[in-house]
């Protein structure tokens, strides 16, 4: 059922910093920040060839990214996410076999302005599991 990995998504504590370090140390293309004030988070994509990495950080007072900073100062691997083709059938899917559905269960328009759902890290091995329709 799930496709490609579409990206995986480390919150970091400061944006310029690591942008720098993928940019100059590891030699990614690495785009400008982007403020997704629905998500609550400022997103520097960061385009590999098989893959995309995103770095998030807080933006506004109930950003989801604040808490998990909090808990890990230096950082770290917030998700991952994949491809599904049909985002509605695979939740359907899930649910049937028990796995949680994060917030009302319905999509949202995520930061690629495609449907996403988020999982319960509990359900999927300790791994917040983002999904994307493409
Ligand atoms: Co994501």
């Amino acid at each position: 059922m799930i496709g490609r990995l579409n990206h995986v998504a480390i919150a970091v504590p400061d944006l310029a910093a690591a942008s720098a370090q993928y940019r100059d140390t590891l030699g990614a293309k690495v785009n400008p920040p982007q403020d997704e004030p629905d998500h609550g988070v400022t997103v520097v994509f960061i385009e590999l060839p098989n893959t995309k990495i995103e770095l998030l950080y807080p933006l506004g007072d109930n950003s989801p990214i604040a808490g998990f900073l909090e808990k890990n100062p230096a950082g770290g691997i917030h998700h991952i996410c994949y491809e599904v083709d049909d985002i509605l059938a695979a939740r359907d899917k899930l649910q049937a076999a028990g796995a949680r559905v994060l917030g009302s269960g319905e999509p949202r328009i995520g930061a690629h302005g495609k449907p996403v759902l988020f999982l319960h890290p509990k359900d999927f091995t300790g791994t917040l599991v983002e999904l994307e329709q493409v």
